[in-house]
């Protein structure tokens, strides 16, 4: 079978919208340049890219989650270095009027010149802070100015006191987030790639001074181990290790775990050694020590952090761009010799098996509707009864559905039904009283 993977992005932001992945936000106003909203399917995506990383990183002895605040005290972010650090160098073209990133700048003769209309009369740069401001209360002045947070990181910098304690959790151990992130982005854009409203899913492991470069090798190893058993093609991923000149101002040692979009290769997590930068920042801003007593060590010090960091919305973008295929089906398929598929590990798929009964009399949809209710206790179902098959089996395809479960005349005399699988094409008919196992079997080995 001959197999076309995706080559630009405008094919999937177009199937996204058209099934009820992503829209973009406020589109009947027009949009909101770079925030897009998830539709039904997205949602359920969403959250099973979620679960999945929530799994990863909580079920096992040495990391506990945490749900921080989206708004923290404003000198978090003086101590963090955002308020200082966390900018763009932006220049005006005093031709068209068009602000740009200075390193965005088009060259021409030597010389810095506007990428929009070419013109070299530009201004000086000016740091432009990307986080984004608000009020707390009732009075908009200085004093109740708040931030949306930038990163979810800080959150988890802050509560290391808490949750070591509450927890008797002793070094090394992680504390683990997923939340809303804002960034006012001076270049958004590539659909969900780069947004201001994202999510991070960022977890901080608490390591001794000194152990932090074996544990910087473990993680990087324990996330390469992790895109490979979510499925990505592993000749789509690499590893970018980031030189001086990159490096944050937190970091000792970073690497960017990067997957090639149809737009390039490109970061999707990054994994940094961040020292024992934050903890000490903290303690520095907040006038109270932050330490950690090892008993049997006997001695104190401030733990150094290895963070891994990766968007959420990014990871979901980058699923769906390896998971998208064309097939040309040989001898043709249920409907036409060409097909789109969605080919998303079940964990992830929206929905893990639709039932279509084969027509809408009264009978078949009666048991169908049974059908539905019984597995709608454990497993996403859908259901669909309009078009031909064919047409439906090509929507599931398109939305990844594992399994379809088809209904005919002859279930009501056999209860029996037929399922299809996604990948093979390949149908069986299974006894409804065995239904259920033999759905959760395949989702758990397909
Ligand atoms: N706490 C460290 C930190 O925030 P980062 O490299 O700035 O590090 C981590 O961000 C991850 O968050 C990135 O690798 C990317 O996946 C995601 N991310 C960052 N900015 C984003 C944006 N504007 N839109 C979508 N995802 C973003």
């Amino acid at each position: 079978m001959a197999v076309t993977y995706l080559n630009d992005l405008a094919t999937l932001v177009s199937l996204c919208k058209r099934r009820g992945y992503v829209f973009q936000s406020s589109e009947v106003y027009g949009g909101l340049n770079s925030c897009w909203d998830y539709g039904p399917l997205g949602a359920n995506f969403k959250f099973n890219v979620k679960m999945a990383w929530w799994k990863a990183m909580t079920r096992r002895p040495d990391i506990v989650g945490l749900d921080a605040a989206i708004l923290m005290h404003p000198t978090v972010w003086k101590a963090s270095g955002h308020v200082d650090g966390f900018s763009d160098p932006l220049v005006d073209c005093k031709a068209c009027k068009n602000r740009f990133r200075e390193d965005h700048a088009a060259i021409k003769d030597g010389k810095k010149v506007c990428p929009k209309c070419g013109s070299g009369d530009i201004t000086a740069p000016r740091n432009f802070n990307l986080m984004f401001k608000t009020f707390m209360g009732p009075v908009e002045d200085e004093s109740a100015v708040v931030y949306l947070r930038p990163e979810t990181a800080q959150g988890i910098f802050v509560n290391f006191e808490n949750v070591a304690n509450s927890m008797r959790k002793k070094i090394p151990f992680g504390i683990a987030q997923i939340g809303k992130s804002f960034r006012n982005e001076i270049t958004p854009g590539n659909f969900t790639f780069r947004t201001r409203e994202f999510e991070q899913m960022e977890m901080q492991y608490f390591v001794k001074p000194g152990t932090d470069m074996q544990w910087f090798e473990t993680w990087k190893e324990t996330r390469w181990s992790f895109y490979k058993q979510i499925g990505i093609r592993e000749n789509k991923l690499r590893f970018n290790e980031h030189g001086p000149k990159e490096l944050a101002h937190y970091a000792r040692a970073a690497f960017d775990v990067q997957y090639e979009f149809p737009f390039g290769w490109q970061e999707l997590e990054g994994i940094h050694n961040r020292s024992d930068f934050d903890l000490t920042q903290h303690a520095k801003f907040s006038g109270k020590k932050i330490e950690y007593f090892d008993e049997a060590a006997k001695e104190k010090y401030v733990p150094y952090v290895i963070e891994t960091a990766v968007g959420c919305d990014r990871l979901a973008l980058a699923l769906l761009c390896d998971a998208y295929r064309e097939e040309k089906v040989e001898g043709g398929g249920e409907d036409g010799d060409s097909r789109v598929v969605l080919g998303l590990k079940p964990e992830f798929a929206p929905i893990k098996a639709t039932i279509l009964p084969l027509s809408k009399k009264e009978p078949l949809q009666q048991l169908s509707h049974k059908i539905f209710a019984d597995l709608a206790e454990d497993i996403d179902v859908d259901y669909d009864e309009s078009a031909s098959i064919g047409k439906r089996y090509r929507r599931q395809d398109e939305i990844g559905t594992p399994l379809c479960i088809t209904v005919d005349f002859q279930s009501l005399e056999d209860q029996q039904v037929t399922v299809r699988h996604r990948d093979s094409m390949k149908q069986d008919r299974i006894a409804l009283a065995q239904l259920k196992t033999y759905i959760s079997d395949k989702l758990k080995n397909f």
